[in-house]
């Protein structure tokens, strides 16, 4: 047979722009809820990578609080990705802040520790981490120092874990600055002022709880088993789904679940075409072959799918089947930069995002910080590239028995601070392009969008030097 000689334009996100449109929405009324999978909404369409550099507990917690939702990495046991996920379903949805007394400690020391908090009650608790009541900054005003708060403690309401809405209504009007909350009546930390006045929207469960998702092969059936029913979605994490191996494990895979199941890496319509005529359940496509900011794919083996490619091949490959966009949710995997990408990821017909590279910066992200002279880096890695793959768990990604090589870099990204300033420029931009764009939501922007092609790179890149 003749080899197909035609060259098929694999489009990148700096090849492109998005065209402008008469608007009919300011920014802050742009709607950006989406779907990361068939039944699993987001306020924030963003999912974290399943990199040991960045996703486990403590960022998906913070994620979901801001809208989004995390997917925790599985280069660890079965057993410690499910107490992973336990975390984040047992968290409450609002922060606490470890902020209580306890109810031995001396008042004039008291006063001044509610001094620097700024806050007019704090709740007081005994040694067994029983909320005994709260102490008002008043009442210290006029203490004889050595007292202890015990004394001065004054019975208030006490919210066990499941009840935080309540909490955050009594901080909101006023009623209290610090409002206990309690698992199994032991102290776990306070609704202050500051995150009941956060105008979040937590990515919640039917049962109200965070959304958490879990990475898995399609070959570990007893890793999905263990987290079926437990997560909100199960998303395959291997470099070439369009493997008949791989197809048809997770066509075995998905008989035993119940959860939403993403299906990827794909990265063309044929891969999502035999993807959904083999596999029987699938919830969602994550899309993008070695366009990731630490992949080595292309340059070691001369393959890449491009994110921006990938979508618009699963857009097609749907559109072709008559299915609905927001069915079976594109989620573009791999060289989002920022809200821009982003903001292109999703006029190309993706429902959700996921990075890596954006959140791996950030506080929440799961490796130590480092100081390189007067600068402050985290690392990030591939989960192909060696330090990933010498960890035992890795091996069934880009397996070690089949590939030696890496495909991945080890390196370190610039310190960016909480999560939360990252997730609310992300929030913003994207609002800012579907405002530019015309678009009041995704599935608008998905109908309206028009892309341009562009030979060179535009805007604030042409020398001028930046000074703040
Ligand atoms: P970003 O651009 O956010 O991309 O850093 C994250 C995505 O990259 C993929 N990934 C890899 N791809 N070699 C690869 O070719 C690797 O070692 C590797 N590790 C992660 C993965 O899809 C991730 O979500």
């Amino acid at each position: 047979m003749a080899q197909d000689t035609r060259l098929v334009e694999a489009l990148s996100f700096d090849d492109v722009v998005l065209v402008p449109a008469l608007s009919p929405v300011e920014p802050w009324q742009v709607d950006i809820t989406s779907k990361a999978s068939r039944n699993v909404a987001v306020n924030v369409p963003l999912l974290s990578a399943p990199m040991d550099t960045v996703s486990e507990w403590r960022l998906a917690v913070v994620l979901a609080l801001l809208g989004g939702i995390g997917v925790i990495h599985r280069n660890m046991s079965v057993e410690e990705q499910r107490r992973h996920v336990e975390k984040v379903k047992n968290h409450p949805i609002v922060e606490l802040a470890d902020i209580a007394v306890y109810e031995g400690e001396e008042c004039c020391r008291v006063r001044e520790t509610m001094r620097t908090l700024g806050v007019r009650q704090l709740p007081v608790v005994d040694a067994a981490e029983t909320v005994k009541g709260y102490v008002e900054f008043a009442e210290l005003e006029t203490c004889s120092c050595g007292t202890p708060v015990a004394k001065l403690t004054k019975p208030g309401p006490v919210f066990e874990l499941g009840e935080e809405r309540k909490a955050i209504d009594f901080v909101k009007r006023g009623k209290l600055d610090a409002a206990a909350v309690t698992l199994k009546s032991r102290f776990l930390g306070a609704v202050t002022v500051h995150e009941a006045l956060a105008v979040y929207s937590p990515a919640l469960d039917e049962e109200g709880r965070l959304r958490v998702a879990a990475a898995i092969s399609p070959f570990d059936i007893r890793r999905a088993q263990a987290l079926d029913g437990f997560v909100d979605i199960l998303v395959s994490d291997v470099a070439h789904f369009h493997n008949v191996n791989v197809i048809s494990a997770a066509k075995k895979l998905v008989k035993s679940i119940s959860t939403d199941f993403v299906a990827g890496n794909l990265g063309t319509r044929e891969g999502v075409l035999d993807t959904l005529s083999k596999i029987e359940k699938v919830d969602g496509l994550r899309m993008g072959i070695a366009g990731g900011s630490i992949c080595t794919t292309s340059g070691v083996a001369g393959i890449a799918a491009p994110t921006l490619f990938a979508v618009m091949q699963a857009r097609s490959a749907l559109e072709e089947l008559g299915v609905k966009l927001d069915s079976i949710p594109i989620i573009a995997d791999g060289g989002i930069r920022g809200p821009g990408d982003a903001v292109k990821a999703l006029a190309a017909g993706a429902s959700a995002v996921m990075t890596g590279y954006m959140l791996a910066g950030t506080d929440e992200a799961a490796a130590p910080l480092i100081r390189i002279g007067s600068k402050l880096y985290k690392p990030y890695r591939g989960m192909a590239s060696r330090g990933a793959l010498e960890r035992r768990y890795a091996a069934d990604r880009y397996s070690r028995v089949a590939k030696r090589v890496e495909e991945g870099i080890e390196g370190l990204v610039e310190y960016r601070g909480p999560i939360r300033r990252v997730i609310l420029e992300f929030v913003e931009g994207l609002k800012a392009g579907l405002g530019y764009a015309g678009a009041s939501s995704i599935p608008e922007l998905w109908r309206t969008a028009r892309f341009a092609r562009i030979t060179s790179r535009i805007g604030a890149y042409t020398g001028v030097v930046k000074t703040n």
